[in-house]
C-alpha cells in the first residue's frame, strides 16, 4: 500500500511532467548556443572595439614612412586567400618538417611579413588572443587600398587561423606558367568561385605597387625562349622603357605596376593595359576575353573611379570570404608565423565553452525539476 505521501508525490509528479517538459523546452530555447561565428561586420565590436582602429592607426604610420609597403601588403592578402584561403597560412614559417607556402620558389617575391607582425604585436597588446593574424591580415589589406585613396571597404572579421601551410599547395592554386586567359579565367570559376568581371576588377589592384625584373624579363627579353625577343604585345616605348630598367639576369629591381601613380589607387592601371602597357602578362591577358577586355575598356574610359571601386570592394568582399575558419574551427595565433603550442584538452575553447553551455543548462533544468517535484 501506498502511504498518502507516496499518493500525493506521485499524483504531483504526474501533475508536474507536462509542466516539466514544457520548462525544459523554455530553458533549452533560452540558454543560448555558443553563437556560430561567421565572418560578419564588426566580428570585435565586443571583443575588442579598438581593433579596427588599431590597424588604421598603425597602417597609417607605416605608410607614412614606407609608402611603397601598400602594395606587398595588399598582395599579400592575395596569396593567402587564394592559397587554403583566408586563413593567415601564408604567414607560417616552415619548420625542420614542413616547407610553408611563404618559401614556394612562387612565392619569392611576396612581402609585408613584417607589417603584419608589427601590428598584430599592437593587437596582442591591447586584447591578447583575441585578433587572429588572417584578420590582422586582411584589415591591414583594407587599409593599404583605403590609405593609397582607393575606397574604404566595409569587412566582414571574424577569421580564424589555419595551421596547414604546405608550399606544395601553392602551384595548383596559381595560374600555370604561361597561363592563358582562359586558364586565369578557369581557375578563378573553378577554385575560387569567383567570375571574369571578379578577375578583372581584383587585377585593378596592380594599380599600385611593384614587380621585380625577374617577373617581366621573358617579355623583354626572351619570349617564347628566343633570345631578345620582346612580347610584340607590349607597346615599344615602354618595352625600351623596361629594359632600360631592367637589364638581361638582373633579378633584383623592382618597377612600378602602374608608372604614372604607383602609389595611388586609380583606374590608371585599366589606362596602361587598353593601351598595351601593362606590365605582367597576365594584365595583358585581360585584353584576350571578351568579359575582361570589356571591363578594361569600361574603366579606361571611366571619368571617375566610382564604378571601380564599387565593383573592387565586392569582388574584394567575395575573395576575403573564401575558405575562411570559423566557430570552432582554426585558432587565433598568438604570433603569426607560428601555430600555437597545443592547449592541454580542459583549456581548449571550444569544449569549454560547449562544457559550460551543458552544464549551465542541466543545472538548470534538475533545479527546476527538485522545484517542480517538492
Ligand atoms: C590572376 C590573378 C593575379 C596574378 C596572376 C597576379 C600576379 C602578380 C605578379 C606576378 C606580381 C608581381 C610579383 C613579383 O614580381 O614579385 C603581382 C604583384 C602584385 N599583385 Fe597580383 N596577381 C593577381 C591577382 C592579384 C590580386 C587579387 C591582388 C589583390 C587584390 C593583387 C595585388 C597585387 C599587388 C598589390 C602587387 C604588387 C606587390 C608589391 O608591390 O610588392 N594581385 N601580382
Amino acid at each position: 500500500m501506498r502511504s498518502i505521501e507516496g499518493i500525493s508525490m506521485a499524483a504531483a509528479a504526474r501533475a508536474a511532467a507536462p509542466l516539466a517538459a514544457l520548462l525544459l523546452l523554455l530553458t533549452i530555447a533560452a540558454v543560448p548556443p555558443p553563437a556560430e561565428a561567421h565572418v560578419q561586420i564588426g566580428a570585435y565590436n565586443k571583443t575588442c572595439p579598438q581593433a579596427e582602429d588599431i590597424v588604421l592607426k598603425e597602417m597609417t604610420a607605416i605608410l607614412a614612412k614606407s609608402p611603397n609597403l601598400a602594395g606587398p601588403v595588399l598582395r599579400l592578402f592575395s596569396v593567402d586567400c587564394f592559397v587554403g584561403g583566408c586563413e593567415g597560412s601564408i604567414l607560417l614559417d616552415s619548420t625542420a618538417s614542413n616547407t610553408a607556402e611563404k618559401d614556394s620558389p612562387l612565392n619569392q617575391g611576396v612581402g609585408g611579413y613584417q607589417v603584419v607582425d608589427a601590428i598584430k604585436a599592437k593587437l596582442e597588446a591591447a586584447c591578447p588572443g583575441v585578433v587572429s593574424c588572417a584578420d590582422t591580415l586582411a584589415l591591414a589589406a583594407r587599409d593599404s587600398v583605403r590609405l593609397t585613396k582607393g575606397p574604404f571597404i566595409p569587412l566582414p572579421t571574424g577569421r580564424r587561423d589555419g595551421n596547414r601551410s604546405v608550399a606544395a599547395d601553392v602551384a595548383p592554386n596559381s595560374p600555370p606558367p604561361g597561363a592563358t586567359i582562359a586558364d586565369i579565367i578557369a581557375l578563378f570559376a573553378n577554385k575560387f568561385n569567383l567570375t571574369a568581371k571578379d578577375l578583372a576588377v581584383l587585377s585593378g589592384a596592380h594599380t599600385i605597387g611593384r614587380a621585380r625584373c625577374s617577373t617581366v624579363s621573358l617579355r623583354l627579353y626572351n619570349l617564347g625562349g628566343r633570345n631578345g625577343a620582346s612580347d610584340p604585345t607590349l607597346d615599344g616605348n615602354y618595352t625600351a622603357t623596361l629594359r632600360g630598367q631592367c637589364k638581361p639576369g638582373d633579378n633584383a629591381t623592382l618597377v612600378d605596376l602602374d608608372p604614372p601613380t604607383p602609389t595611388t589607387f586609380d583606374t590608371d592601371y585599366y589606362t596602361l593595359v587598353a593601351g598595351n602597357r601593362g606590365l605582367l602578362s597576365t594584365d595583358a591577358a585581360l585584353l584576350l576575353d571578351p568579359a575582361t577586355s570589356a571591363y578594361v575598356a569600361a574603366q579606361a574610359n571611366a571619368t571617375s573611379p566610382d564604378q571601380f571601386f564599387a565593383d573592387f570592394a565586392a569582388s574584394f568582399v567575395a575573395m576575403s570570404r573564401l575558405g575562411v575558419l570559423t566557430h570552432h574551427k582554426g585558432e587565433i595565433r598568438q604570433v603569426c608565423s607560428k601555430v600555437n603550442q597545443p592547449a592541454p584538452a580542459s583549456t581548449n575553447a571550444g569544449a569549454a565553452a560547449g562544457r559550460s553551455y551543458r552544464t549551465a543548462g542541466l543545472a538548470l533544468i534538475t533545479t527546476l525539476a527538485v522545484a517542480l517535484l517538492i
